[in-house]
């Protein structure tokens, strides 16, 4: 096997690889991008139920989660939703916003990659997948790699291997180790836009017999975040837009707020019902607000229903506070299994924000989810990927 000589190794071929692939190759360098995978991007395939939400028209520094909060601002200013939704439109991939910003494919993921994939072979990039690489070292010009092709030495070295969610993926902790081997710290990992589970045995046959039903408007809480969005049931707990985006900031332990019904107020809507249809049954009354079956449930859970004019001033107050601030502690998270994303990672404060470039090994470069960058459920980790692998491509 002869040795391959690009002047840029990028290893992972999803999101962040890809865009760092052909927009370094537009700048006439010559790119080499590995996959230990038979496929590049597979994420991009998954993602978005199949139609990869791409990014989000309302992309701000702030909807990301980092120890090193500045650290993604240069990146993000430096390549924007626009830019991204440039490239979209220029390939011809019709696309809608389906809400808060979120913008979507109109047909599958699958435009997204093979857009991609069209970048990176107009651009010259030699693509590589099946590919391990099995050692990395140091040398005066850049870095040689041992991989299942042969032996590779390159000036410049791009790691965009990802996080650690759905390792049937092709998921796996590369990164973290060769940051490790550079001397780069890697900040505590843990699954990130992921479902809860509960074992608390009423709570938990409640969610498996609610499983399917959603609540629309909620607002759950944890740690000074609030989310307002849906709230799905489980077999095994609950998830849905606005619990997995909590999920981001919750550690065990700790307790997580729902607000049911935050478009009323609470206390004044009981009494005031209890005065115009004393007769009228909670169970009754809370099946016009939430579907017949959730409404049931919580009657047999939670308040014992009977005609509205039967409850006490307090009673009534305590239902409220029960809807108003549904107060849960999860039993944990589903884990990497079916995380969105990995918080936490290759520590930001050891890396230019600028270009990506490690300060502790010169032309060593992280991009993507491997860093301790980690954005909300809404498009907003592919713009992370688009625009920290564009930032590195600028300076490989
Ligand atoms: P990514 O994981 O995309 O790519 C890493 C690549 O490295 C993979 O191709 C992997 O095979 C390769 N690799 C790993 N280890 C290797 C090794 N040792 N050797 C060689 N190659 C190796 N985000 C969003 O904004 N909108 C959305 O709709 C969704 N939807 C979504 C659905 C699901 C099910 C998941 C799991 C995630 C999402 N996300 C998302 C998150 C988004 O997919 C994720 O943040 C980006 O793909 C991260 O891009 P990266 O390029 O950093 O890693």
């Amino acid at each position: 096997m002869q040795t391959l000589t690009p002047e840029v190794t990028i290893i992972g071929a999803g999101a962040a690889g890809l865009m760092c692939a052909f927009s370094a190759a537009l700048r006439g360098r010559k790119v080499l991008l590995l996959d230990h995978a038979n496929k590049a991007g597979k994420k991009i395939l998954m993602s978005g139920g199949g139609r990869c939400n791409f990014t989000n028209l309302y992309t701000e520094p702030a909807n990301f989660l980092s120890t090193n909060p500045h650290f993604c601002k240069s990146a993000l200013a430096r390549y924007t939703q626009w830019d991204f939704i440039e490239l979209v439109s220029r390939h011809g991939v019709p696309y809608h916003e389906k809400k808060l910003g979120q913008l979507f494919c109109d047909n599958k993921s699958s435009d997204i990659l093979a857009m991609l994939l069209d970048e990176c072979a107009q651009a010259g990039v030699d693509l590589r997948l099946d590919t391990t690489v099995e050692t990395i070292e140091k040398t005066e010009a850049g870095y040689a790699l041992q991989t299942g092709i042969g032996a590779v030495h390159c000036q410049s070295l791009v790691i965009a291997t990802g996080g650690l969610s759905i390792p049937t993926l092709g998921a796996t902790g590369f990164g973290y180790q060769i940051a490790r081997q550079f001397g780069h710290g890697v900040l505590p990992t843990r699954a990130g836009l992921v479902p809860f589970t509960i074992t608390e045995p009423t709570l938990k046959a409640m969610c498996s017999e609610l499983s399917g039903t959603s609540v629309e408007d909620c607002l759950v809480s944890c740690n000074g975040q609030s989310f307002r969005e849906n709230i799905l049931f489980t077999h095994r707990g609950l998830s849905g837009p606005a619990i997995l985006q909590i999920s981001s900031y919750w550690q065990p332990g700790d307790v997580v707020h729902i607000d049911l019904l935050p478009h009323l107020d609470l206390g004044e809507w009981l009494t005031t019902q209890q005065q115009e249809r004393p007769n009228g049954e909670l169970r009754t009354l809370l099946g016009e607000v939430f579907t017949r079956k959730l409404a049931g449930l919580l009657c047999e859970h939670w308040f014992a229903s009977k005609p509205l004019k039967q409850y006490t001033a307090p009673e009534l107050e305590a239902i409220a506070t029960q809807l108003g601030d549904w107060q849960l502690v999860p039993a944990g998270t589903e884990g990497y299994r079916t995380a969105e994303v990995t918080l936490g990672g290759v520590d930001t404060r050891e890396v230019s924000s600028k270009t990506m470039e490690s300060q502790k090994s010169p032309g060593l470069y992280f991009i993507g989810e491997v860093l301790d960058v980690s954005g909300h459920l809404g498009g907003f980790n592919f713009q992370w990927a688009w625009a920290s692998g564009f930032a590195a491509a600028q300076y490989v």
